[in-house]
């Protein structure tokens, strides 16, 4: 129903008079583009529109002519972002609450969930992939060539070298540590590349995909980029204009940071030089907020990258390209990375009746009209292994998970929710945390050592309530002010857990060994 309103909605806008159940062929106007940049670990506070000192005038200048998602939410680590853009569903529906998926763990996103390009491809797009997939690769299915892309160039980890390519990681059983090239052109190992640094390596081949791509096809490009994560390099030339900035990490992220914005240019480039970029919908988004251990920053946002804390989830975001009907406005409706597939489907004329149940919406015209957000409620994450492995740096906290708790859960028992599981649940106005959300912390404004909370933050509670429209900052715990909220909530959270798969987070395997020539990929 939606997709097929979706859709006449989307040929109406363009043919100004509606004409529905076009025949194929029949002259109607081609789906647009859709190109889907993401990057990594790129923080609140780390782009030029949020006030950053860092410079970002291509995001700035995209965004000023598109829509700004700021009450957009994405996850608080890499593998479950992606996974959910993919699959248009809650972790707690594929299994995959915890964690990342780590270089020697045989498993992947469940292989009888359809994916975003497969479900593009069947709308008749060209589907083509460039950066980092991370949805798992232990066996060849998993792969983004069996996965619907036509083409795949990148890396199938995380936190590789951005020069060499190679990953390392320390393989327990053998107690040995492997570094090993992870980049692949389709499914063979590339090994030209080494040396080439990964921005411009990946913005190079997004480029090239789209000077090949015949335009009478739907193109549908992901891109997602190595920046910003660590480990911190970049090349000398972009740090220039960053002199000024003390803290070494500071300014190392913040050159990354310009090369990725250079990079988003480029492409935008590529897609107008190829004639595209006027039938072109075109979406930046982080995948997680940013990390402050490596030069990332969510000021003035509590927490950071992986924690369930606003600086962990609200995510930078935005749509850009000419089919949007209300461009240079700020969307403050409530979006999540849940809702591309969907949205981006809809926009294809493409179906998701085959998939599994979404917990996604279709949102292209909260975008593009700004009507109303069909989503009323966002479940940010139940998972019941969470532990805080990193310090938590600066100032008060100290990193140990049961820490500053009172003991109070008792009140909160009638739900049958267990409120010593980490979880986060949204409704409107209100969030509700329970368990240990992670490292607390308001990280000061980089270069500002005033601007952290000077005070002694209180005591973490089992169950925690804020009102993020009004504190988005979660200052202020009003738990006690508003019982029927937290019941309300705390008995959608229960109703959520009951439905939820168990986790899956198999122990390492240690055949993913490449050996000391060899480069990570399949194994089983
Ligand atoms: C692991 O390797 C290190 C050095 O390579 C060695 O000192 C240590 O004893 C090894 N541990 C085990 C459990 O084999
Ligand atoms: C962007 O394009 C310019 C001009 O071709 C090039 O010099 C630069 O390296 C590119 N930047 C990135 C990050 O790819
Ligand atoms: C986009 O530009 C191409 C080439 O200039 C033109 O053929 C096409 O009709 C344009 N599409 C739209 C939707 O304006
Ligand atoms: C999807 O389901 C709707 C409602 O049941 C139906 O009208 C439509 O034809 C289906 N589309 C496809 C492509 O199967
Ligand atoms: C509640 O959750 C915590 C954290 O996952 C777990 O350690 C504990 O065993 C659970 N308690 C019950 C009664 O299930
Ligand atoms: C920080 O506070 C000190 C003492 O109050 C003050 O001298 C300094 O100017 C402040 N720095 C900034 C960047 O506001």
């Amino acid at each position: 129903m939606l997709v097929k309103s979706e859709r006449l909605a989307t040929l109406g806008a363009i043919l100004a008079v509606l004409v529905p159940n076009l025949p194929p062929g029949s002259g109607a106007p081609q789906p647009p583009h859709v190109v889907f940049i993401i990057a990594d670990d790129f923080g609140w506070n780390d782009v030029g529109y949020h006030g950053s000192e860092i410079k970002t005038p291509n995001l700035d200048k995209l965004s000023a002519g598109g829509v700004r998602l700021e009450n957009y939410y994405v996850q608080p680590i890499c593998t479950p972002s992606r996974n959910q853009l993919m699959t248009g569903r809650y972790q707690i529906h594929t299994g995959m609450q915890h964690q990342i998926i780590w270089p020697c763990q045989p498993y992947c996103v469940p292989l009888d969930e359809k994916l975003l390009p497969q479900l593009m491809k069947e709308a008749g797009y060209a589907t083509h992939m460039v950066g980092k997939w991370h949805l798992g690769m232990y066996k060849k299915d998993c792969l983004p060539t069996r996965r619907g892309f036509d083409t795949y160039f990148g890396y199938l980890l995380g936190s590789e070298d951005y020069y060499s390519h190679t990953r390392c990681y320390h393989i327990n059983h053998l107690n040995l540590t492997r570094c090993a090239l992870d980049l692949r052109d389709g499914e063979e190992v590339a090994t030209a590349y080494k040396g080439i640094y990964s921005t411009e390596m990946l913005s190079q081949r997004a480029i090239t995909t789209i000077e090949k791509h015949n335009p009478d096809k739907p193109l549908f490009l992901y891109v997602a980029m190595q920046a910003v994560h660590s480990p911190l390099q970049v090349p000398a030339r972009y740090l220039t204009p960053y002199r000024f900035i003390r803290n070494q990490n500071r300014r190392l992220f913040a050159g990354m940071v310009s090369a990725m914005d250079e990079a988003v240019g480029n492409i935008t480039l590529a897609l107008k030089g190829a004639g595209l970029w006027n039938n072109t919908v075109f979406v930046f988004s982080t995948d997680n907020g940013g990390q402050t251990l490596s030069g990332g920053s969510n000021w003035p946002l509590r927490g950071r990258k992986l924690t369930l804390w606003e600086g962990g989830v609200r995510g930078v975001g935005f749509v850009a390209g000419p089919l949007l009907k209300r461009p240079g406005t700020v969307s403050r409706d409530l979006i999540h990375v849940s809702d591309w597939l969907p949205t981006l489907v809809g926009l294809a004329g493409g179906s998701t009746n085959s998939t599994k149940p979404l917990d996604g919406f279709n949102v292209w015209n909260t975008i593009s009209k700004g009507i109303a957000s069909p989503r009323l409620e966002l479940l940010h994450n139940i998972d019941p292994l969470y532990t805080d492995y990193t310090p938590c740096a600066g100032g008060s906290s100290s990193s140990s998970t049961s820490r500053r708790f009172s003991s109070d859960s008792q009140p909160w028992a009638k739900s049958g929710f267990n409120v010593s599981i980490h979880a986060a649940i949204r409704t409107t106005k209100w969030k509700l945390l329970t368990g240990y959300p992670g490292c607390d912390h308001w990280f000061p404004r980089p270069g500002d050592d005033n601007s952290s909370s000077s005070a002694q933050p209180e005591p973490l509670k089992p169950v925690m309530l804020f009102d993020i429209e009004n504190d988005p900052e979660e200052r202020k715990e009003v738990s006690a002010q508003f019982p029927t909220v937290v019941d309300y909530l705390l008995n959608r959270l229960q109703k959520y857990q009951s439905g939820a798969l168990p986790v899956k987070y198999p122990d390492d395997d240690p055949r993913c060994d490449p050996g000391p020539t060899g480069a990570w990929g399949p194994w089983a």
